[in-house]
């Protein structure tokens, strides 16, 4: 039924297909009985197999089993649902925290219960593709403002009129490595919010999925630019990336988040988290706060790894974060390059259309690589004979 679709992703070198591992997460894989140097994950404080989060797991899984079996609403959470929540809302400086099941689900349920008909949405035009999801699913308007541009966005938000306007952005762009001009946008809807009369005109909803655990000193991406949460600030960020377990949240103001718990349908109409990934994540949150050198590491080997990776030539696309684009031109070139550096024991996959319209191999360094780990990769990107 599909093979003539799937003939011409192939075709076009479009198609994809899965590399599952036999080891686990880290900074090496094992993928098809051979280990390569992995610089493809989201693991950033190599938390994923941190001793005191997979401790922590277990000793939930022993204490309540494995599925949670019902959603949060009837009786699938735990306590463990409960502290997890209290600890991100005091991480975040919120009033209060909801998990969602992942990120997908967290931007997929909560876009649409917070921007309902009459209301307008504004979206960076690189907003990952869950909140472009959300947007769809929700009746409000959808308009589109240049990438990074606070500018274009308060030119937008000056010609519509309506009964509330949502700004939504990624604060770290996960296919660039950018952040966001959090400071020139919350200054925009701090402004507009001050002259109106009725409260939370605008909302301001972050995506700090890549943001918690790596700006901030790992608070996020508020923390970063010193901005406080404010009752019209939603945060929503993921357990799965730099936080090495799985899920995501909401934090806000205490009545945005009993707005979202009461209506957001991917929280409502789903079983809830495992406790286990529950303790897992109040373990990562206490590794940050206790181990700040996982975090110094991650950022000296970005530096690293940018300073040698454009010496080399690379067009590294204004990443500003451990996200290092590599730009490759065509999609062809992107995989060419992905499979050199497969050659060479390396694991950075390459990313091409309709993730990103640009092709590249995103490499993502991580606090578990070591100073040689980003050497090999360096010299592997060296010996690739033409560029772009
Ligand atoms: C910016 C952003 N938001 C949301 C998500 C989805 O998070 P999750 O993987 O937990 O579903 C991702 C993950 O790729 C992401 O990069």
């Amino acid at each position: 039924m599909f093979s003539e679709s799937i003939k011409f992703l192939k075709e076009n070198s479009l198609f994809r297909a899965i590399n599952d591992r036999s080891s686990p997460q880290g900074a090496r894989i094992i993928i098809g009985g051979r280990e390569y140097l992995n610089f493809s994950s989201n693991d950033y404080l190599g938390l994923a197999g941190h001793p005191y989060v997979m401790e922590s797991a277990q000793k939930a899984i022993e204490r309540f089993g494995f599925s949670s079996g019902a959603s949060r609403l009837l009786c699938g959470g735990s306590v463990l649902h409960k502290e997890l929540e209290e600890k991100t809302a005091e991480f975040k400086g919120t009033e209060s925290a909801l998990i969602f099941n992942s990120g997908y689900s967290a931007n997929t349920g909560i876009i649409p219960a917070i921007a309902d008909e009459g209301n307008v949405i504004f979206s960076d035009e690189l907003n990952h593709a869950s909140i472009v999801d959300g947007c769809r699913l929700s009746r409000a308007k959808k308009i589109i403002y240049r990438h990074k541009d606070a500018r274009h966005l308060s030119e937008l938000i000056d010609k519509e009129t309506a009964k509330r306007k949502i700004i939504i952005t990624d604060s770290v762009f996960s296919m660039d490595g950018d952040i966001a001009p959090l400071k020139d946008i919350h200054e925009l809807c701090s402004s507009l919010n001050s002259k109106l009369l009725t409260p939370n005109f605008i909302l301001l909803y972050i995506d700090d999925a890549h943001g918690t655990g790596v700006l901030g000193n790992g608070k996020g991406a508020l923390a970063h630019f010193g901005i406080k949460p404010e009752s019209w600030i939603i945060q929503m960020g993921t357990f799965s990336k730099a936080l090495g377990s799985f899920g995501a949240f909401a934090a806000g103001s205490k009545d945005s988040i009993e707005w979202i718990l009461n209506t957001a349908r991917s929280f409502i109409f789903s079983t809830a988290l495992p406790s286990c990934a529950a303790a897992a994540s109040i373990a990562a949150l206490e590794v940050i706060e206790r181990e700040p050198e996982l975090l110094n590491k991650l950022w000296s080997n970005r530096e690293q790894a940018v300073h040698e990776i454009t010496k080399l030539g690379y067009d590294i696309m204004g990443s500003e974060t451990p996200i290092i684009p590599v730009r490759t031109g065509t999609v062809e070139r992107a995989l060419q390059i992905s499979q050199h550096l497969m050659e060479n024991g390396i694991f950075a996959p390459a990313i091409r259309p309709p993730t990103v319209k640009k092709p590249r191999i995103r490499v993502a360094v991580t606090s578990a690589h070591t100073a040689e780990d980003i050497e090999k990769l360096v010299k592997a990107l060296g010996s690739i004979t033409v560029k772009q």
